[in-house]
């Protein structure tokens, strides 16, 4: 179900909207469910090009995404007063800074909702892997409350919305396979066809963390393509073919092989484990290893268990939007 079924079917402006969300939201506080439950799932970069440097910092890209079957679970509930709590696991990420948060803030803050909302976070993809999981937590939240409190968001507020909390969220609100362009908010959805090759992904992450940011500040020009790769990925998988190897292409794995030995060292071990081919996702330290048969992906799967990483048997899908959940 797409989340433009819940597209507000009115042309209001910002004032109506607001004023429209301050008479609905005492009715609608009765009528609320309880919680609300919402799978956030991981995603992989089968390409990832980086053509120059902007103005405002950010890079050019071309990248294809697609999702994949590892998610976060959160649990929105309303909370006393009016602000935004986050309850997890993981204390860095029990904090304001987070997306999630700043996602439910945003949604407050748009639409002038005087209402609070408790966050719980159970984390099943792992933290700054370069498998968007933060990203992805960012956009299941604001669709998430705009399916519970049945809010006036069009497809387009979201997309901005999005756009603003982190370049990747935007591909979230739809997943499946896409491509990316620009920052990484311009979201293109692909034809749903995904190689037999990669029929399993084995993703090892290596016990180390990556800042995105200071992957892309040391990129060196020289690693820049021209999106070529993302191009020819994306006519191989629109007309059901195979891509070929060297266009699954991602200009941040060079330098991060280059400077970070524990992804050098996992990838050299998945090699070894018999994976015939081993790329970087986004940022990193993820990697994954496509297999078409799903005995070679267990035997690499096993291989690569008890040597400090961890490991995920995975594959391609195509989530039910928000996977959504109310009581
Ligand atoms: O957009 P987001 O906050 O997820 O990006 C994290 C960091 O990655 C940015 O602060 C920026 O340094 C870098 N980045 C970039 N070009 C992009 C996306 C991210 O330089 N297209």
């Amino acid at each position: 179900m797409g989340y433009g079924e819940y597209f507000w079917p009115f042309e209001l402006d910002k004032f109506l909207f607001s004023m429209h969300n301050a008479r609905m939201s005492h009715a609608q506080y009765a009528q609320s469910p309880g919680v609300c439950f919402v799978r956030a799932y991981a995603k992989i970069n089968l390409t990832l090009d980086v053509s120059g440097r902007r103005a405002d910092g950010y890079h050019e890209l071309a990248t294809v995404m697609q999702t994949v079957d590892l998610y976060d679970t959160i649990c929105l509930a309303e909370s006393e007063d009016e602000g935004v709590h986050i309850r997890c696991a993981w204390p860095e990420l029990s904090n304001a800074e987070n997306l999630a948060v700043r996602a439910a803030q945003l949604v407050l803050r748009r639409l002038q909702i005087r209402r609070g909302v408790l966050l719980e976070l159970h984390k099943g993809i792992p933290i700054a892997a370069g498998l968007g999981g933060g990203s992805s937590d960012a956009a299941a939240v604001l669709l998430a409350m705009q399916r519970w409190w049945h809010l006036p968001l069009s497809p387009d507020d979201l997309l901005e919305m999005a756009a603003s909390l982190g370049s990747d969220v935007p591909f979230f609100l739809t997943g499946g396979l896409a491509l990316c362009e620009g920052r990484g908010e311009r979201v293109t959805p692909l034809a749903s066809h995904w190689p037999a090759s990669m029929r399993w992904l084995v993703l090892v992450k290596p016990p180390i963390s990556i800042s995105t940011a200071a992957v892309f500040q040391n990129l060196p020009v020289g690693d820049y393509s021209d999106g070529s790769h993302s191009r020819a990925v994306c006519a191989a998988l629109e007309t059901s073919h195979e891509p070929y190897p060297q266009d699954l292409h991602n200009a941040l794995e060079r330098s991060v092989l280059e400077q970070y030995p524990a992804v050098a060292r996992a990838r050299s071990d998945l090699l070894a484990a018999g994976a015939p081919l081993v790329r970087l996702s986004g940022s990193g330290p993820t990697l994954f290893a496509p297999c078409s048969e799903l005995m070679q992906a267990v035997q690499i799967h096993r291989a690569m268990q008890g040597r400090g990483y961890l490991v995920y048997l995975s594959r391609a899908i195509y989530p039910p939007v928000g996977d959504i959940c109310q009581f």
